[in-house]
């Protein structure tokens, strides 16, 4: 266990997992919360769901080389270990897990999950290589933590579902929640990708969650899924995103299109766009 920071830290699974069981033998239910760091409200906020859910609360922070292709911005996605460890102390985190890349996969590690499901289409059009490198990691740390619930946030809506997917496929037993996307005063979700944004940036980014929001009121009258996928996308690049790779409403519970082009029953209308060369996603339930 490390002492720098101010709330226990395990850098090795056999540390996490020693923690965890002198909390299971005193009877505790354990939480648990996987980010990549650069914390904010919104990794907070899943943390307090965590925190009513169970007795002892374990955050992970590990940004996974997995789940970016070489072209993307593992290198310079923001890392703040310090202040991260700050935030989950002032949250009445338990246990901060902090593993090296060695220690997640040490050399001679070959095996990776596949994905199908709820992975196929939206993100994986355009990050083939993600859904992969998620669920892998995830199952990993879900058999470190070996929590009774894990949180995750509906931010990231298609991967709650791979993960929900995962898990049951592999018999995982820990139950997987998602927690609300967490908001800026104008609508615009919080995100660690948020930070590459000037502040000119931003005011136009939050134009990302009107349009999905008024996607989400046509649809939900009967509109044809079509009209207004594309007026969304139309309305997002006139408020000033360079590119879209995709405006979709889909079935909630499989993110499958729905049959006849109108909506039937529970929806979610998801997007991905371009703000110079920061990829921003969303997502709405319908
Ligand atoms: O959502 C994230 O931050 C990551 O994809 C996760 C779930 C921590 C896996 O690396």
């Amino acid at each position: 266990m490390t002492n720098e920071f101010p709330l226990p830290v395990a850098r090795t699974v056999a540390d996490l997992r020693a923690t965890v069981r002198g909390w299971r033998k005193a009877g505790e239910s354990v939480g648990f919360v996987p980010t990549m760091g650069a914390l904010h409200e919104g990794h907070l906020s899943l943390i307090r769901e965590a925190k009513a859910r169970a007795d002892r609360v374990v955050a992970s922070v590990f940004v996974n080389p997995k789940q970016f292709a070489a072209h993307e911005d593992l290198g310079t996605y923001p890392r703040q270990e310090g202040r991260d460890a700050e935030l989950l102390a002032a949250e009445g985190c338990d246990l901060l897990f902090l593993p090296s890349v060695e220690e997640m996969y040490p050399e001679g590690a070959v095996t990776s999950v596949s994905v199908g499901g709820p992975a196929e289409g939206l993100e994986s059009d355009f990050r083939p290589h993600f859904f992969g490198g998620v669920a892998t990691v995830v199952a990993k740390l879900l058999n470190q933590v070996q929590a009774d619930v894990a949180v995750f946030g509906d931010k990231d809506y298609q991967q709650l579902l791979v993960v929900r997917q995962m898990a049951r496929d592999l018999d995982i037993p820990t139950e997987i929640v998602g927690a609300p996307t967490a908001r800026d005063d104008e609508g615009l979700a919080l995100s660690s990708r948020n930070a590459y944004l000037s502040p000119e940036q931003r005011d136009r980014a939050v134009s990302l969650n009107l349009a999905l929001a008024e996607a989400a009121r046509r649809a939900a009258k009967g509109e044809p899924i079509a009209r207004v996928e594309a007026d969304a996308a139309a309305a997002i690049l006139e408020a000033g995103f360079d590119k879209i790779d995709y405006v979709s409403i889909r079935r909630a519970d499989d993110l499958k299109p729905f049959e006849g082009g109108v909506l039937r029953g529970p929806g979610r209308v998801l997007a991905a766009a371009w703000m110079g060369k920061t990829r921003l996603i969303d997502n709405l339930a319908v």
